[in-house]
């Protein structure tokens, strides 16, 4: 059974000359631990997706339910609760603390959620170690480098018990040798953790890490292809193939 169901999504913004149809009939079916790739140009509507999904946008008409949650039904106070025990997001600009250390910042979702610190010390270990940022612990954000940021807003986006991870364009401002090592990292976090994955991008050398990528155009699904079990070169081809 699916995880997460999104079924006749519309959302339009602006009105008269000004009106803008940013998702049409929207129908899209993602299963718990998919590594979803959300492609599409410029104004396609991918961001408009994630944002329905995650409650930041209001849809002007049909369902999204979330494990037998239905967001698109729900009162504002339950919509709080949803987000806080399901979705993580990694955003583009980071977003850490400077005023607090990098151990500091991975644990600021536990503390703000008043969970014990000493359960997840396993697996903010196992994190920290995974994302090869131990000996980081103690700096300060403005004395890391970009990569190395990118890699602690992950560690923090993975420490609590989210079941969606949620990120819009990470690498956009990485260099390329950084980009890979985040979607690599992604692509290892999926398979250990068998958190699902909503990713946008339009690096087909991004989405090659995905399990599937669904392309947008318009605001509609043109196109919605599975991994299949190909290597990441393959999948990369056929990912060029179909976007071109
Ligand atoms: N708050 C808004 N007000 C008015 N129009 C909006 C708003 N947000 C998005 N749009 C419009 O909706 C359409 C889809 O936008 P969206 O941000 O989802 O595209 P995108 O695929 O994420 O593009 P990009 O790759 O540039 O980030 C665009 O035409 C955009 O101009
Ligand atoms: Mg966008």
């Amino acid at each position: 059974m699916s995880q997460l169901e999104v079924t006749g999504l519309n959302k339009t913004f602006g009105e008269g000359e000004n009106l803008v149809h940013a998702l049409s009939n929207i129908h899209l079916s993602v299963n718990k631990g998919e590594f979803l790739a959300i492609m599409g140009s410029s104004g396609s509507g991918k961001t408009t997706l994630l944002n329905c999904i995650s409650t930041i946008d209001t849809p002007d008409s049909g369902n999204i339910i979330f494990e037998d949650f239905d967001i698109v039904q729900a009162k504002e106070s339950q919509l709080a609760d949803y987000r806080a025990k399901n979705i993580s997001y990694i955003f583009q600009a980071y977003n850490l603390v400077e005023t607090l250390t990098v151990y500091e910042n991975i644990i600021l979702p536990l503390q703000i959620q008043g969970k014990s610190i000493k359960q997840y010390q396993q697996k903010i270990d196992d994190i920290m170690e995974k994302l090869a940022i131990q000996n980081l612990k103690n700096k300060f954000p403005n004395q890391l480098s970009g990569g190395q940021r990118q890699r602690v807003a992950t560690a923090r986006a993975l420490i609590d018990d989210s079941k969606l991870l949620i990120a819009d364009e990470p690498t956009g401002a990485l260099d390329s040798a950084n980009s890979e090592n985040l979607m690599s990292l992604l692509q290892e976090i999926n398979a250990s953790f068998g958190i699902t994955i909503l990713l946008v991008t339009h690096d087909p050398a991004a989405a090659k890490y995905s399990s599937r990528m669904v392309l947008l155009s318009d605001g509609q699904i043109i196109d919605d292809i599975d991994r299949n079990g190909l290597s990441n070169e393959l999948y990369l081809e056929e990912i060029y193939r179909r976007t071109r």
